[in-house]
């Protein structure tokens, strides 16, 4: 009887070993949509933290260095997908991002982004100057705790 119960034992053993690296080839890392969101997320990250750390904090908890001195005090951007039941409004971000087409309406605590990063390279074209935003908009959605990576919608397998 101890024999079988050490049998069934290595049994089970092996097959939890087995399953770990199982589970980690069926994960999002390993698809080329993974991969190309994955370089959209780390070039926006970088970004961030050079032009948006400071007010939003480097976390996005809207405690930068230079929040305090702010009137409007900036939004935790960790908690969009929480504010937004769940989802994330990637169209609306981009717009309050890039400001352009916004900012018409009223006073705006928030830096005009479209137009801030063509001044910073004004030989960048249209498409260019979309992307950065597009790539910055990538790493908020990839600090959303309610929105995991493995999200269909961060590029991870689709239904
Ligand atoms: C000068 C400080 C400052 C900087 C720098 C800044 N922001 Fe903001 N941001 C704000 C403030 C203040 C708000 C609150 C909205 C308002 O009244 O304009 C805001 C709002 C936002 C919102 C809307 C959040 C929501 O839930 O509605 C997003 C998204 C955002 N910022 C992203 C960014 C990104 C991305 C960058 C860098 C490219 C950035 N911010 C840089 C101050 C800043």
């Amino acid at each position: 009887m101890r024999c079988w119960k050490t049998v069934v034992g290595l049994a089970i053993a092996c097959l939890v070993s087995l399953a770990v690296p199982t589970a980690q080839a069926l994960g999002p890392s390993g698809d080329a949509a993974g991969d190309e969101v994955a370089g959209l997320v780390e070039r926006g990250r970088q970004t961030y933290l050079t032009h948006c750390g400071a007010c939003h904090g480097v976390e996005g908890k809207g405690d930068g260095s230079v929040a305090d001195y702010l009137t409007v005090k900036p939004p935790d951007l960790a908690g969009i997908s929480a504010r937004a039941e769940g989802d994330f409004p990637f169209d609306e971000i981009y717009d309050v991002v890039d400001g352009r087409e916004v900012a018409g309406h009223g006073t705006r605590a928030m830096p005009v982004w479209g137009a801030a990063f063509k001044g910073l390279d004004p030989d960048a074209d249209k498409r260019a100057i979309k992307e950065k935003v597009v790539e910055v908009v990538y790493y908020l959605k990839s600090i959303q705790p309610a929105l995991p990576m493995t999200h269909p919608k961060m590029g991870g397998k689709q239904e």
